[in-house]
């Protein structure tokens, strides 16, 4: 990773080399950290954050979910988050604000931890990388994605990435590019960190909320496009084999963009055109660069 310049950390720049933590740190021994992933993009008016709000609303969510008291207001974060891509000087970047329960006492009950709160940005190309361009080929896991009642999805906590990480690794050794996780009840749920959108008969879906998956920034900004389009849209559970007859598969996320999905279990997906994800992957591009006047208001301009 090429380091920047400055990481911001409770309230204050420090130098990248300088943000460290102790071994000791709780947040490390028991998975209690929440975070986010934000992309800040190149556009015609200079470099511009897509969604801030979005992402440090759900960044607050998080942390009352977990009932951790980040000390900061949306408006500090959100000033921290420009005023770090100011500061590290790169046009397009990824932003991750994290909250975790820092050095002190040990032991499983966090509450009364003091909270430490950190913004680090850093440059990174797509994540799925030329898979993600080309056509991602991808497994179903045999690892199931965490269930609510266990975990809660909807909070972006560090320890989701856990079961994340084991099918990932496990799609790797395996050959493929991702892994598809299905819920406890045996219906799709989403990617280690992507959300997974469906074509059959030219209706879009995506899983709902209830199956268990993280609500994707990104996946919303796909539901408004596909309604200001015109498609036909749901949001519902499909099953393996509706994902291996699928005529166009996708993943949407921060961190992914929207990657095609070609491949799923050695099954090609539908008949190598891709009218639908073209057209949705075509505004995305364009909303996040500043290209799509009706979805300017998403981008925050970070301004000299
Ligand atoms: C598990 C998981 N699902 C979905 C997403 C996509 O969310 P977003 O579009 O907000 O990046 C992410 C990325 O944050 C994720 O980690």
């Amino acid at each position: 990773m090429k380091e920047l310049k400055r990481i911001w950390m409770d309230g204050k720049f420090v130098k990248w080399q300088d943000a460290n933590i102790h071994v000791l740190t709780h947040g490390l021994h028991y998975g209690y950290a929440i975070f986010e992933g934000i992309r800040c993009f190149s556009t015609p008016k200079g470099p511009a954050v897509f969604r801030l709000r979005e992402h440090l609303e759900r960044f607050q969510n998080s942390a009352k979910i977990y009932r951790m008291d980040l000390g900061f207001s949306l408006k500090e974060l959100e000033e921290a988050c420009l005023e770090l891509v100011r500061q590290n000087g790169v046009k397009e970047s990824y932003i991750r604000p994290i909250a975790f329960s820092a050095y002190g006492e040990m032991g499983l009950n966090p509450l009364g931890s003091r909270i430490s709160v950190a913004i680090a940005s850093w440059e990174w190309g797509a994540y799925l990388g030329e898979a993600g361009e080309k056509g991602v080929r991808a497994t179903v896991s045999s690892w199931v994605r965490v269930d609510s009642r266990a975990l809660p999805v909807q909070a972006k906590c560090s320890s989701n990435y856990a079961n994340s990480a084991l099918a990932k690794m496990e799609a790797i050794a395996a050959g493929y590019d991702e892994a598809i996780l299905l819920n406890s009840h045996g219906v799709v749920a989403e990617g280690p960190g992507e959300n997974i959108f469906r074509v059959k008969d030219r209706v879009l879906s995506t899983p709902p909320a209830s199956s268990g998956i993280l609500r994707g920034v990104t996946r919303d900004s796909i539901i408004q496009f596909a309604r200001d389009m015109g498609m036909t849209f749901y949001r519902n559970d499909s099953t393996k084999e509706e994902l291996y007859t699928s005529d166009e598969l996708f993943f949407s996320g921060t961190a992914v963009g929207v990657a095609k999905i070609r491949e799923v279990d050695g099954r090609k997906i539908g008949n190598g055109e891709w009218p639908i994800t073209d057209r949705l992957k075509k505004l995305y591009e364009d909303a996040v660069h500043g290209r799509a006047k009706p979805y300017e208001k998403w981008l925050t301009y970070v301004k000299a």
